[in-house]
């Protein structure tokens, strides 16, 4: 497995692995456990949630597989997020769908993150979504707190503009070491609007959500991506498509890092083995077309 060093004291898998879906996954804490323990093995040692994931349910859902074993919590980089609130059974106060980036509430939400996965500290906390009203001087206050309490080691944050992201970063004192990003095949809006030069610039490295479009690269709407991959991957002695999706991505000089969705461990390794394929620039350029659904000028 490749790592990618994003400060001297943080490094990530390059494939990382998701919790959206974990409710979906139908698994016991012994067998979510063993599924931790397979990905490891193929050296995905980083780790995605958010405390909004499955009703505010999935965090606790996690924690409870942690801790069959703690010692496996020195080998895994856990990163998770907070902001996004919506009506939920855990949280009855919730009463609508709203983002709270305060001082509070990212305090609130990051100890809870905490106590629901078990665990004395978080590797990273980023902010899931920047809230149009956010004070950037909350956030930045937020931090530091969970930084000097030694309760988050990193920060970055999700789903922002390169404005965005310059305009937080110029508040906290700590790196922003990240941000997660949806790109796919599907997806390519990121390549265009300024989001991962930006990042490029400033040698930031992206995470990236639903690197299978959330499945729809294997639906209709995904037929003509498809093509164009298999074709590809034809020369290359490649069948799959998640794995020609998956080397799309990690074939772009941005150090993309996919975040994988599956609870399939034979998912996992499909994307495992993407590491080992690489597009030539002609050959990805041929996917963005297809993607697009007219030539580049
Ligand atoms: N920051 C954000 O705002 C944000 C938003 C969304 C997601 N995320 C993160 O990104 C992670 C990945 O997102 P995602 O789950 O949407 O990723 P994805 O890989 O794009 O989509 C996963 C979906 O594709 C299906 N799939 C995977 N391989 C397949 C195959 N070979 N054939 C057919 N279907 C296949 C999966 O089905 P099975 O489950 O049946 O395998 C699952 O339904 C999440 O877990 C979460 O950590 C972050």
């Amino acid at each position: 497995m490749q790592h990618v060093q994003l400060t001297p004291t943080l490094r990530f898998s390059r494939i990382i692995q998701g919790f959206w879906r974990l409710k979906n996954w139908q698994k016991t804490p012994q067998e979510l456990l063993t599924f931790v323990k397979q990905g490891l093995e193929y050296g995905i040692d980083t780790l995605d949630h958010a405390a909004c994931y499955d009703g505010f349910k999935s965090e606790a859902e996690f924690g409870r597989a942690l801790a069959l074993d703690k010692s496996l919590r020195e080998q895994l980089t856990l990163i998770t997020k907070c902001g996004i609130l919506y009506p939920n059974s855990e949280l009855p106060d919730i009463q609508s769908h709203y983002y709270d980036n305060s001082y509070q509430h990212i305090i609130w939400s990051a100890e809870r993150s905490l106590q629901k996965l078990q665990c004395e500290y978080l590797d990273v906390l980023l902010i899931h979504r920047l809230s149009p009203c956010a004070d950037p001087e909350q956030i930045a206050l937020a931090f530091e707190h969970l930084h000097q309490a030694g309760k988050v080691r990193h920060f970055g944050v999700s789903n922002y503009t390169a404005a965005k992201f310059s305009m937080l970063q110029s508040y906290v004192n700590q790196p922003l070491i990240t941000n997660q990003i949806e790109i796919s095949p599907l997806h390519l809006t990121p390549f265009d609007n300024g989001t991962l030069d930006f990042l490029l610039e400033k040698r930031i490295k992206p995470m990236a959500w639903s690197p299978l479009a959330g499945g729809k690269l294997f639906a209709e709407n995904g037929h003509r991506v498809a093509e164009i991959l298999r074709k590809i991957g034809e020369k290359k002695g490649e069948t799959r498509l998640d794995t020609l999706a998956y080397a799309w991505l990690l074939s772009h000089p941005a150090k993309i890092m996919p975040i994988v969705g599956s609870g399939q461990i034979e998912r996992v390794k499909s994307a495992v083995d993407a590491l080992t394929i690489s597009f030539s620039e002609e050959e990805w350029i041929a996917v963005y077309v297809a993607s697009q659904g007219h030539d580049i000028p």
